[in-house]
């Protein structure tokens, strides 16, 4: 891979320059306070190399001759320099720390706003433990690197430049000889670079697969436990670990040989210096003080090569982090509302299907050619063996995903020709899948609609059947919820996800196995309060227990994709089709 780096780097910049430029353009927001630091950097740089450039004067003027009031006068001065370059340096740690901070929040911020757009179905197709890695092992990364590399990287480089300069009006020949083994280092550093770079960003893919499993495992831990797979999840545990570990030690193995690299082509660069110093000032005359100046920077013109060495390994992480970042960032989110797009208002809940078809995956069609059609505050139901495509059916009107051919309309209106915001919030979804979020029982009712008042919420938690267990609930309404309302039954908690919808009061719902969880006796609870919910409502119901969609206007019988039967409960029982074989196997 590093060789077809190579022979791509002839024309466009590779993927890591274009990285780096996109994280530099970040930092780029604050201009100002960056222009300040180039300033503070660059008095620290003058301050330090003056400094060494007064060995000179000290041992020419004040050390040979002898003259040490002058000597102590002039190293007084010498402290007021170093003084000024050490304050320089502390305030501009502190800013660029600011900086630091304030570049990784913005990129956390685009991430989740991202993430808030994107389509379900990516999702449906990522690792979450990977995901979250990016937020917290990658943004580590970024932020490290920006705030203990980035004013070392600036000083490093303007120093070497800075060194050049004055070794150069010191002495010229010597300035040459070090010439030999500069580009020496920039080239061994630079072979290096390549090599490493791929094994950084294989390191973090590698944390993210391992966060991804241990998120998995997490929330997956009763069933490997009752299934006795701990060992078996543990050697798996121990494969992405091992692949870590080997990831990071590929990683560390290059970058770790910048180092010694560059610091014994440093020493040889001393050696040589001192040598060729040494026969000047014999044979040459050259001034001693000159080359106790001349050898000090070159001492300190190997160090900030050294040190962007093992600041690269920072940066590299930190590249590699911020290119998983883009990767999301990147992302497509879902489609723009069109411009012209209409915004839903007082939607009356006539929907219709027409010839729908959709699938997943392109090559596995789901829907084939679905018709049907509620009008406004009736009720059908779908029912259907599992897999045959229900939940699917209420994936379509949410557009969670956008349908590939047919069409859905509201009150008339084609769905892709609306506001996405106003479509949602036409309809209210109970999932199969119940979520609470952390935070009481009142406010996860409240998600409903936010605006709803104390009242409202316990209206609908009345009208869905809620209020009786809230209320024996420790704190009642201000119970805590947390961890997905792990300390809630199944029931509990789909009773609760009935009320949030109650409390949205839209003019669509969709309940999917709304009453799957519960009890007989509470059933009958909720089914009236359901109904209640669904008096006045387009409803679309689905229900495995034939007898809670009995009272429905309309029944479709749903089979791999398609309605193989319609009408009344009646009216399908008289059919004596699969509704009615349905119904046998569950009432005989
Ligand atoms: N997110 C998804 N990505 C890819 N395929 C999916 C996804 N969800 C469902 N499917 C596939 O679509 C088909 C229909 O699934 P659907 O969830 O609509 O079934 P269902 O009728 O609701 O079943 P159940 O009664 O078990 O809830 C299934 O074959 C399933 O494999
Ligand atoms: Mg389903």
């Amino acid at each position: 891979m590093a060789h077809g780096d190579h022979l791509k780097h002839t024309g466009k910049p590779t993927k890591g320059k274009k990285t780096f430029r996109r994280l530099v353009s970040y930092l780029a927001c604050d201009r100002k306070l960056l222009i300040v630091i180039g300033v503070l950097i660059i008095i620290s740089i003058i301050a330090n190399l003056l400094g060494s450039y007064m060995l000179r004067p000290i041992i020419n003027d004040y050390i040979i001759p002898g003259d040490f009031s002058g000597l102590v006068r002039v190293l007084l001065i010498l402290a007021g320099i170093y003084l000024v370059g050490v304050v320089a340096v502390y305030v501009q740690y502190i800013l660029l720390n600011k900086i630091g901070q304030r570049t990784v929040t913005r990129m956390r911020e685009d991430l989740f706003n991202k993430m808030e757009r994107l389509p379900i179905k990516y999702f449906d197709t990522h690792q979450h433990g990977d995901l979250m890695s990016r937020y917290t092992n990658d943004i580590d990364r970024i932020s490290e690197a920006l705030t203990d590399s980035l004013s070392d990287m600036l000083s490093s480089a303007l120093t070497v430049l800075g060194i050049f300069c004055l070794m150069l009006y010191i002495s010229p020949i010597l300035t040459s000889v070090t010439l030999v083994t500069v580009p020496l280092m920039f080239l061994s550093a630079k072979g290096i670079v390549k090599r490493s770079r791929k094994y950084f960003k294989a390191q973090q893919e590698s944390l993210g697969a391992i966060n991804g499993y241990v998120e998995e495992m997490i929330s997956g831990q009763k069933v490997v436990k009752v299934f006795g797979h701990e060992k078996k999840v543990e050697a798996d545990f121990d494969v992405l670990n091992q692949e870590l570990k080997s990831k990071s030690l590929s990683a560390q193995f290059f970058s770790g040989l910048m180092m010694p690299v560059m610091q014994n082509l440093n020493m040889l660069n001393f050696v040589i210096i001192t040598i060729v110093g040494a026969l000047l000032a014999i044979y040459r005359g050259f001034d001693v003080g000159g080359l106790a100046a001349f050898l000090q920077y070159s001492r300190q013109f190997g160090r900030p090569i050294n040190e962007l060495a093992s600041l690269y390994n920072s940066i590299q992480a930190a590249i590699a982090g911020a290119e998983r970042i883009f990767e999301v960032i990147d992302e497509a989110p879902e489609k723009e509302d069109e411009p012209d797009a209409l915004a839903l208002a007082n939607v009356k809940g006539d929907v219709r299907m027409e010839n729908v078809y959709f699938g997943y995956r392109e090559d596995k069609t789901i829907l084939k050619g679905i018709s049907l059609h509620v009008a406004p505050g009736c009720k059908i139901a779908l029912v259907g063996e599992t897999g045959a495509g229900k939940t699917t059916i209420l994936n379509m009107l949410p557009r969670f995903f956008d349908i590939q051919s047919g069409e859905i309309a509201i009150d008339g209106h084609s769905i892709m020709d609306v506001q996405r915001e106003s479509l949602r919030k036409s309809m209210a979804i109970v999932l199969q899948d119940t979520h609470l979020f952390t935070g009481t029982v009142r406010e996860n009712i409240r998600f409903g609609r936010l605006d709803a008042t104390d009242e409202e919420v316990v209206e609908a938690a009345r009208l869905t059947a809620a209020h009786s267990f809230i209320k024996r609930l420790p704190k009642g309404y201000d119970t805590m919820l947390e961890n997905d309302g792990a300390n809630l039954s199944q029931g509990q908690r789909q009773l609760l996800n009935i009320a949030r919808a109650a409390v949205a009061d839209p003019s669509i719902l969709l309940l999917d196995e709304a009453t799957s969880n519960i009890d007989t006796r509470s059933e009958i609870l909720i089914q009236r309060g359901l109904d209640k919910l669904m008096e006045g409502r387009t409803s679309i119901i689905i229900a495995h227990r034939l007898s809670t969609v009995q009272n429905a206007h309309r029944i479709l019988v749903l089979d791999h994709g398609q309605i193989i039967e319609q009408g009344t409960h009646q009216e399908l029982l008289a059919m004596k089709g699969r509704y009615y074989s349905l119904y046998k196997e569950q009432f005989e």
